[in-house]
């Protein structure tokens, strides 16, 4: 088996107001949120992604539909541990996560540690190992004009030694 898998995820959520903005499971005060199915947790949502990829196992979608009434308002932080059992199962551990959240507004840098502390728990992993960054979109296109937030990450995944 090769030893080390990579994998890259993506998501994009509307803002909307009335919606709490939830970012790797840490509320972050805002006057617009994330709309979505679950909790919309974009960044916890790519780096889901990013696990099941690394692991070829498929996308989010195809491990927690949007149809299924289970996962309505429903903590990402359950998708992210859930990708994890599966990559562990399919004989990966998750070694490294590296992330950037591009949202305009509100600035997000006091809100680094939280977060990386939040998904180092749900990830079971040391907190040097967990990285978050954060851009804007410089004004320019849906997410310059508030109307979305994306977020992207890169996962590794080693094999688990026999
Ligand atoms: O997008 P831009 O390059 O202007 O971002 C500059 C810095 O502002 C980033 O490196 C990041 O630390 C911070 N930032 C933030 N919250 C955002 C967007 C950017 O704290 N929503
Ligand atoms: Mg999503």
């Amino acid at each position: 088996m090769i030893a080390v898998r990579t994998g890259l995820g993506w998501d994009v959520h509307r803002l909307a107001p009335g919606r709490a903005l939830i970012l790797g499971g840490v509320t972050i005060p805002s006057d617009l949120g994330l709309e979505g199915h679950s909790d919309a947790d974009v960044l916890a949502h790519a780096i889901t992604d990013a696990i099941l990829g690394a692991a070829a196992l498929g996308d989010i979608g195809m491990h927690f539909p949007d149809s299924d009434a289970r996962w309505k308002g429903c903590d990402s932080l359950v998708f992210l541990r859930h990708a994890c059992q599966l990559a562990a199962a399919a004989g990966f551990r998750l070694v490294h996560v590296d992330s950037t959240v591009i949202l305009e507004r509100p600035k997000l840098k006091d809100y680094r540690l939280p977060i990386r502390e939040s998904l180092a728990a749900a990830l079971d992993l040391p907190l040097d190992r967990v990285s978050v960054k954060f851009k804007t979109a410089e004004q320019v296109g849906p997410v310059g004009q508030r109307q979305s937030a994306e977020a992207q990450a890169v996962v590794t995944l080693a094999a688990i030694a026999e």
